[in-house]
C-alpha cells in the first residue's frame, strides 16, 4: 500500500483510507453482519487502496428499517426549513474538506487532482446549496373543479407534494461523489430517507461523506451508507420490499435488472443509463473552439461519462481540419497518475473498464477502422489508455453503436444537416448530443430534431445543479438536478373537501 507512507498527502486521507471503510446504519458505523470485506484499488498503480466492509442482505435489510424508523419519526416532524438548513451545513462542511475529498476521489477513481478539485467537489456542494433552498418551496396547488355530477355543490381541492418514504439509490464509479449528491441532494431536501449504495470501485467518497452527514447532525437513520457489490448489497437493495423507491445510475444492463428487481413491490424507479452521444460539427462552426470541445467532450474524465461525445460528426468540407485538430490534442493530453500535478488524464476506473476499453479498440480495428492518434493502452502499471480518435467506420460498427466509455471517439463525415439527423438519432441511448455551428436558426432548428435529454450548443459537458439531466430512449427514465428531479422524490396528493 504505497499511499499509505505518501509524504506528500493529507494526514487525514492516509488516516481514512487506512482504516477498513465502515457501513453507516441509523447513526452508528458497524463491520458487516457477514464479517466480509472488499478492496478497492488505485487504478493509478493497480495496488490495494483501502479495504472496506461488504454490506449483503442482512446490513440492507437493517439499513431500510433504520431508514423507515427515522422517516416516520424525527424526520417526518422536521420543519422545512430545518431540513433545508442541515442540507446547507452539509455542502459548508464539505466545503472546508474540499482538498481532502479531491484527494481522496482522485486515490480511489483515478481522475486528475485538479478536476477533482475543481469539478467534482464544488459542483457536489453547489449541487447541496441548491437542493437547500428547495427545501422550503416544495408546493403543491389548488384546484377548480367542477364536478359535473353534482351541481350547486362547493369544493375545496388542494395537491400537496410528499415525500415518496424510504429511497434505495445506487450509485456508479465515474463521479463517485457528486453522483451521491446528485441523488442524495432531492431525496432530502423533498424528506425522503435513504439507503446509498456506493459502487465497489470507489467506495471511499461515499463513506467519508457519511461521517460528515453524522457531523452536520442529521437525525439518525436519514441516511445510511451500505458499502458493498452489486450483485449482493445493490440487487437486495433494489428488491427491498420495504422500499419505496429505487434511483439508479449505471450500466442500461443493470438498468434492466433493477426494473425486475423492482416488480415485486412496484417501486418507483428512475435511471440513468448509458449514452452515445452525437457531436455534429458544421462548416459554419467557430472550428478552433468546436475543436477544443469536441476533444474535450470526449476526453473529459477519460470518457468515462456518460454523456461523453463520443460519436464525433463533422461536415465533409471541413472534416480533415477537424480530425487533424482533435487528433492532436490528443496526443497532447498528459496521461499520468491523477496525484501529479500536471497530468490530464488519469487511468481508466479498473483492469475491467481497461480490458473492455481495450477490447472495443480491438474490435474497430478488426472491422477496419484507422486510428489517427492513439489507439492503445499504455505500459504495464495501472489502467492508462491512449485518447484515441478512429476514423474509416461504417454506422453498424460496434465502436460507432455501443457505449466504450473510455477516451475513444469516432470521427464520421456528413453532409448537411438532413442526412446528419437520422445517423446521430439512429442508436439506442439518447442522452446528450452537442452542436457546433454559429447559424442560430440552424442549431435550433436541428436541437429540435435531436432525441437527446441535453443538448448542448457550441459548447459541451456544461452541468449546473439547477439544469435537468437525464435521457431520451434507453438512457433511462427521469431528470436527476433542477426541479424536475423533486418530481421523482415525491408524490402527489389530491385533498379534496366539501364546503
Ligand atoms: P454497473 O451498472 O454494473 O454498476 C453501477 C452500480 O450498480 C454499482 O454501484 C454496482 O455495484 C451496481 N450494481 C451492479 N450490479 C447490480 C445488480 N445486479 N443490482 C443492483 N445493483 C447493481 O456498471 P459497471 O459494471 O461498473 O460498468 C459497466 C458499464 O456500464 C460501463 O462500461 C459503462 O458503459 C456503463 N456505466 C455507465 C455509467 C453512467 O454514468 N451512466 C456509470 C458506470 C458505468
Ligand atoms: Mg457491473
Amino acid at each position: 500500500m504505497g499511499i499509505a507512507t505518501s509524504p506528500t498527502l493529507d494526514a487525514r486521507v492516509i488516516n481514512f483510507i487506512g482504516r477498513t471503510g465502515k457501513i453507516l446504519i441509523d447513526g452508528k458505523w458497524s463491520e458487516a453482519a457477514s464479517g466480509k470485506t472488499f478492496d478497492t484499488y488505485n487504478p493509478a498503480t493497480g495496488e490495494i487502496l483501502a479495504r472496506v466492509a461488504a454490506g449483503d442482505r442482512i446490513d440492507i435489510d437493517r439499513a431500510v428499517k433504520a431508514a423507515r424508523k427515522a422517516f416516520e419519526g424525527p424526520w417526518g416532524r422536521m420543519t422545512s426549513s430545518d431540513r433545508g438548513k442541515l442540507i446547507w451545513k452539509l455542502a459548508d462542511l464539505l466545503e472546508q474538506h474540499l482538498e481532502e475529498f479531491a484527494t481522496l476521489e482522485t486515490l480511489d477513481n483515478g481522475k486528475p487532482l485538479t478536476i477533482s478539485r475543481v469539478a467534482d467537489v464544488p459542483l457536489a456542494v453547489d449541487l447541496f446549496r441548491y437542493m437547500a433552498g428547495w427545501a422550503t418551496k416544495i408546493e403543491g396547488t389548488t384546484i377548480p373543479i367542477s364536478v359535473p355530477y353534482a351541481p350547486g355543490a362547493k369544493f375545496l381541492a388542494y395537491t400537496k407534494r410528499e415525500p415518496v418514504g424510504v429511497v434505495g439509490q445506487i450509485i456508479p464509479w465515474n463521479f463517485p461523489l457528486l453522483m451521491a449528491a446528485w441523488k442524495l441532494g432531492p431525496a432530502l431536501a423533498t424528506g425522503n430517507t435513504v439507503v446509498l449504495k456506493p459502487a465497489e470501485q470507489t467506495p471511499l467518497s461515499a463513506i467519508r461523506l457519511g461521517e460528515l452527514i453524522t457531523e452536520a447532525g442529521f437525525p439518525e437513520g436519514v441516511v445510511n451508507i451500505v458499502p458493498g457489490l452489486g450483485e449482493t448489497a445493490g440487487a437486495a437493495l433494489s428488491a427491498h420490499p420495504d422500499v419505496d423507491k429505487i434511483a439508479f445510475t449505471g450500466s442500461t444492463e443493470v438498468g434492466r435488472l433493477i426494473l425486475q428487481a423492482a416488480a415485486g413491490n412496484l417501486k418507483k424507479v428512475s435511471l440513468e443509463l448509458g449514452g452515445k452521444s452525437p457531436n455534429i460539427v458544421f462548416a459554419d462552426s467557430d472550428m478552433k473552439a468546436a475543436i477544443g470541445g469536441a476533444a474535450s467532450a470526449i476526453f473529459f474524465n477519460h470518457g468515462q461519462c456518460c454523456c461523453a461525445g463520443s460519436r464525433l460528426y463533422i461536415e465533409q468540407s471541413i472534416f480533415d481540419q477537424v480530425v487533424e485538430g482533435v487528433s492532436n490534442q490528443a496526443k497532447k493530453i498528459k496521461v499520468g497518475p491523477g496525484l501529479e500535478p500536471d497530468t490530464q488524464m488519469g487511468p481508466l476506473v479498473s483492469k475491467e473498464q481497461l480490458d473492455r476499453v481495450c477490447g472495443y479498440l480491438e474490435s474497430g480495428f478488426s472491422e477496419g477502422a484507422k486510428a489517427t492518434a492513439g489507439g492503445k493502452k499504455i505500459g504495464n502499471q495501472g489502467y492508462f489508455v491512449e485518447p484515441t480518435v478512429l476514423v474509416n467506420t461504417d454506422h453498424k460498427m460496434k465502436v460507432v453503436q455501443e457505449e466504450i466509455f473510455g477516451p475513444v471517439v469516432t470521427a464520421i463525415p456528413f453532409k448537411d444537416a438532413d442526412s446528419v439527423l437520422p445517423i446521430a438519432n439512429d442508436n439506442i441511448y439518447g442522452l446528450a448530443a452537442g452542436i457546433w455551428t454559429k447559424d442560430i436558426s440552424k442549431a435550433h432548428r436541428v436541437a429540435e430534431k435531436l432525441r437527446a435529454g441535453t443538448v448542448w450548443i457550441n459548447c459541451y459537458n456544461i452541468f449546473d445543479a439547477a439544469l435537468p439531466f437525464g435521457g431520451y430512449k434507453q438512457s433511462g427514465w427521469g431528470r436527476e438536478m433542477g426541479k424536475d428531479s423533486l418530481e421523482l422524490y415525491t408524490e402527489v396528493k389530491a385533498v379534496c373537501t366539501m364546503l
